[in-house]
């Protein structure tokens, strides 16, 4: 049964910060944030706001747009967060009362790419009947793990939530492939502790963002080119057949570097990490909905998403666009 995207809707919390902001406190510049990362600005939650309440807002905006009949027949719900308010209750099951669904619910860590993970579990409960739709959600309030006093992470990250409906959809559209895969021997290059004051490797971990951002960078430039060949591979299709590139909103240069692989023009490119900065696991929504919005989306084309993150993890898929 062909599975697919049927909704989408995100949210951005209002304020501001620029990397003028950031270098009023920091030292650091607009100049090297913007050569380094290609992000000018990215959205800070208010102090009571967290990936919950990011999480009810992007369903909203999902309501807003398709009727509160995109709800119908969603029984399970998920949330990819690393930012998630409480260890339990999960997200999702506040997400789930929030909107009185009946359905399942649980969270999803997967690093950044955690909503494209869930996107392949929801596909594959629908396709297995185990489901007839998915809630699947990307939240994060990164801003409140952040070290402040850290210019080589401060600068990077931003706080969105993405929200989507994965269901069936008519034959010839839907997801045509899914690649997931991960790299535990690199998980002390991007943590954040909990209980464990380390992990295997030694490595000391604290209650805030730590990456080499060195190495992810290497890792992201590799993974990126891999996995969306392999991804396309699987789809039965040629990179020539892509019509928009969705990738992960990490950093212009890494972006740069699979669009080239890919032998794509930047028409064909998503771009949005100026203004967000990298939102883990809501980039790609919240990306996928102003592609959308820009009119850059049409029945039939075949979109490739791509991420990497913490884990270290990383996901590619392809999707035929459906529109009803
Ligand atoms: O979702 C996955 C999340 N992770 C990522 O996507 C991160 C991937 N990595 C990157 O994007 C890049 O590695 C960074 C943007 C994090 C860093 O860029 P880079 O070109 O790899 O810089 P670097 O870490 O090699 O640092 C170069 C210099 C260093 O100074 P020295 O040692 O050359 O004197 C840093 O201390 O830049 C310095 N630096 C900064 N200077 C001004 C690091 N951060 C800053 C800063 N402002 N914010």
């Amino acid at each position: 049964m062909p599975v697919g995207l049927l909704a989408l809707g995100t949210y951005v919390p209002s304020k501001v910060l620029t990397n003028e902001d950031l270098a009023s406190f920091l030292d650091t510049s607009d100049e090297w944030i913007t050569s380094r990362t290609g992000i000018k600005e990215r959205r800070i939650a208010e102090i009571n706001e967290f990936a919950y309440d990011l999480a009810v807002k992007a369903v909203e905006g999902l309501l807003a747009r398709h009727g509160e009949e995109a709800l119908e027949g969603v029984d399970q719900v998920v949330v990819a967060t690393n930012a998630p308010d409480a260890f339990f209750p999960n997200t999702a099951a506040l997400v789930q009362n929030h909107f009185g669904l009946n359905a399942a619910a649980y969270d999803l860590l997967a690093g950044c790419p955690g909503w494209l993970y869930a996107l392949a579990q929801a596909t594959g409960q629908v396709q297995m009947g185990l489901a007839r739709k998915v809630l699947v959600i990307g939240a994060e309030v990164l801003s409140k793990i952040t070290d402040w006093r850290d210019r080589s992470t401060a600068v990077l990250f931003g706080d969105g939530a993405g929200a989507a409906i994965v269901g069936p959809v008519p034959e010839g559209f839907g997801f045509r492939s899914f690649v997931l895969g991960a790299d535990g021997s690199g998980g002390g290059a991007l943590h954040m502790g909990a209980l464990a004051s380390s992990l295997p490797g030694g490595v000391r971990t604290g209650r805030t963002i730590y990456m080499n951002g060195r190495e992810v960078f290497k890792f992201a430039v590799r993974v990126m080119d891999t996995a969306t060949v392999e991804a396309i591979e699987k789809a039965g299709l040629k990179k020539e057949d892509i019509s928009l590139f969705v990738p992960h909103q990490a950093n212009l240069r890494i972006v740069d570097a699979a669009r080239a692989r890919l032998g794509l023009d930047w028409e064909r490119v998503i771009v949005n990490l100026h203004k967000y900065g990298n939102t883990s696991t809501a980039s790609i929504p919240i990306a996928l909905k102003e592609a959308l919005e820009a009119g850059k989306v049409h029945s039939g084309d075949h979109l490739l998403f791509v991420s990497f993150g913490a884990g270290l993890t990383w996901a590619a898929a392809v999707h035929t666009w459906y529109e009803a």
